[in-house]
């Protein structure tokens, strides 16, 4: 559906971003603006700020920023139309949304005619279940027996397909859905001379996306016949992405946040079971292993996740790299392990809602001793050989968190927990850190920035390798100008002045970064200041959300405010000059390795022509270039390795 634009603007009018984001979160006024713990992380220190006269908010301890549309669509996991429909319903502004006649249905875009007809046949499926005498006395007794209640069967949308090859079929195209829409939906499938139904004689598991729509089915058979597969599952089509849903999650978003906890189980029946228990803050990854938009779902609602096994999961050992991506993820990780022949839905069932809940609550491991169990097998073996390889497997996955902080903490941890000294871990950690780095110089640029701040805390000043990518040293060249151009650098000379003149015959890479950069050279040198409302603007939401990005707490708090609670911000603040010349510096730096790159290709072209005079030159301006990046280097301070 496309919503008119007369329609996006009166639901722009409407709004008011404090309003709309004081529906998720509770702020408080400070000064002319807003601040609140960050509904997008667990911090304890507020660092979530709202502009209501910017109309803008951002949130320093994720970086996100932005209007109040990309509020909803970020804290709801919900895209552009669905936000507006947010709003418009939050404001009581009416979308037009047709009648559904046949030919309408088959006029609007594709993918809202397979919501619909998705949504019809969750419908149709659930009326047999409580209707029809197959579905009733199969498919309902069926949940009966397995000891869902009846609200649970219905909060679930669970339902029943008919034994019967144009079931479903008959009832859609009487409808005027179309086979083509049927197939695209995953619904029917078609052979040489036939057409049927794609779920027949199953018991139906509809797959909610986050936002409560249908967009898929699981169905499972009820038959014990070997030949038949357990499950059969909606095909990936254009509204579902198998790796991007976490079965459940509509259902459970609310409680995740209000726990800032995700229970990640394996199974439908297990996130069904768990809830009737009354544990409802339950997600499950059907079966396959967990993927990097699944754990990026959750993220959005809480920064930890508690991984509930099997008792006799062949594949707990397998599940270590779904573990390792969640602590990539920055998110933490906690695992559960249920008795021999227990999963989460039958024990649940087994111990009841109390005993249950409080089975989780004491048996959740972190990873370190998870690991540790698993791989000592509750540490029955113990041989010096293996118990490197555990150390090492630990230390690995340690590795992989972002934070230096929290990989600090969980060293110390491993040091208590496997009786190693500290120090081993560190210098074990360090080494894969540096081998990291290595290869992560061959990532794409965007992934790398990310890790930007990968090597610090741990490591030791001198150990410290500061290696940054082109996108990331423009982008803070950038940001110093727009919070900081109107400061300072020294006598007579601005902040702004200083970078301008500093970076006058270098040429930003990045077409978005090069372009407010240049604006903001240009205001400077017709002596305007730079300030980063001269960016933001509803008109460029593109450009806005850039410099949102880039914004510093200072944009947010009263001088006086800012001054007492700097501790909160970037130290960099307490010295602007040093940090101005550091991140120029860096700059330049970067500039440099790409000169030598390109000098590198160039000598290597003379060589291969035997042009002997170019030769010279080349290696004369390789000289020269390499003694400027060394003087850079050192006025920086860093030690590299390489
Ligand atoms: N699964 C699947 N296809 C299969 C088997 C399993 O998609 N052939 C997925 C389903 O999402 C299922 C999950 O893996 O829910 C876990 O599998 P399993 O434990 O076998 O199924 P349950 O749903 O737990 O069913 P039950 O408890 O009735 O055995
Ligand atoms: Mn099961």
């Amino acid at each position: 559906m496309s919503v008119r634009e007369e329609t996006i603007n009166e639901i722009k009018n409407r709004i008011d971003i404090v309003e709309v984001i004081g529906d998720f979160v509770s702020m408080k006024k400070v000064g002319s603006n807003y601040r609140a713990l960050s509904p997008f992380t667990n911090e304890k220190t507020p660092s979530f700020y709202v502009s209501p006269s910017k109309e803008i908010y951002k949130c320093f301890s994720s970086g996100k920023g932005g209007d109040a549309i990309s509020f909803v669509m970020e804290v709801e996991g919900i895209n552009y139309i669905e936000a507006l429909k947010y709003l418009a319903a939050k404001y009581g502004i009416e979308i037009e949304e047709e009648e559904q006649t046949d030919e309408q249905i088959q006029a609007q875009n594709e993918r809202d005619s397979l919501f619909i007809v998705l949504n019809f046949a969750s419908e149709y499926f659930s009326k047999l279940l409580w209707e029809n005498e197959e579905g009733r006395s199969i498919g309902l007794s069926y949940f009966k027996e397995r000891g869902y209640l009846e609200s649970t069967i219905k909060q679930f949308d669970l339902g029943y397909s008919i034994e019967a090859w144009d079931g479903l079929m008959n009832a859609a195209k009487e409808k005027g859905f179309t086979e083509d829409i049927l197939e695209k939906a995953g619904l029917i499938l078609k052979s040489e001379n036939k057409v049927y139904d794609r779920f027949r004689g199953r018991v139906m598991f509809p797959i909610h996306n986050v936002a409560g729509k249908v967009i898929a089915f699981g169905a499972r058979t009820l038959r014990s016949d070997k030949k038949q597969p357990k499950y059969i599952n909606s095909p990936e089509t254009d509204v579902y992405h198998k790796s991007n849903i976490l079965y459940g999650m509509h259902q459970a978003r609310q409680a995740v946040r209000n726990e800032d906890m995700c229970y990640l189980v394996e199974g439908y029946t297990d996130v069904i079971s768990l809830h009737q228990s009354g544990v409802t803050n339950v997600v499950s990854s059907s079966g396959t292993s967990l993927t990097k938009e699944q754990i990026q779902l959750i993220s959005r609602y809480t920064k930890n996740i508690t991984v509930l096994y099997d008792g006799d999961s062949a594949g707990i050992k397998a599940s270590f790299r779904g573990i390792d991506l969640i602590l990539e993820h920055d998110l933490n990780v906690r695992a559960v392990v249920f008795p021999d022949g227990e999963d989460p839905d039958s024990y649940s069932r087994k111990l009841g809602s109390e005993a249950f809940e409080k089975y989780l609550k004491e048996k959740a491991q972190d990873f370190i001793t998870f690991k540790t169990n698993v791989l000592t097998d509750g540490g029955k073996q113990n041989d010096p050989v293996q118990r490197v390889e555990v150390i090492r497997d630990i230390v690995e996955s340690i590795s992989l968190i972002p934070d230096g902080i929290k990989r600090s903490v969980y060293i110390r941890s491993c040091s208590d927990q496997l009786k190693i000294e500290e120090q081993v871990l560190i210098s074990e950690l360090n080494k894969i850190l540096i081998a990291n780095q290595r290869k992560d110089r061959q990532k794409v640029q965007q992934e790398q920035v990310v890790e930007q701040d990968i090597q610090e805390a741990v490591a030791t000043p001198e150990q410290q390798v500061v290696e940054h990518t082109t996108f990331y040293v423009e982008r803070e060249c950038l940001r110093m100008l727009i919070n900081y151009g109107a400061e300072p650098y020294e006598e007579n000379l601005s902040i702004g002045e200083f970078i301008m003149q500093e970076t006058a015959d270098i040429s930003f890479e990045h077409p978005e970064i090069a372009n407010v950069y240049q604006t903001a050279i240009k205001r400077l040198s017709n002596g305007q200041s730079v300030e980063p409302d001269n960016f933001i603007s509803p008109e460029d939401p593109q450009t806005s959300q850039l410099v949102i990005g880039l914004l510093d707490m200072k944009y947010f708090v009263s001088e006086g405010w800012y001054e007492r609670h700097r501790i909160h911000t970037s130290h960099e603040s307490e010295d602007l000059p040093k940090a101005t010349f550091k991140i120029v510096l860096r700059l330049k730096r970067k500039k440099l390795e790409a000169l030598i790159a390109e000098n590198d290709a160039d000598l290597k072209l003379a060589e291969d022509a035997g042009n002997i005079i170019e030769l010279e030159n080349l290696l004369k301006m390789r000289m020269q270039l390499k003694s400027l990046y060394d003087q850079v280097t050192s006025q920086l301070g860093i030690v590299v390795s390489k």
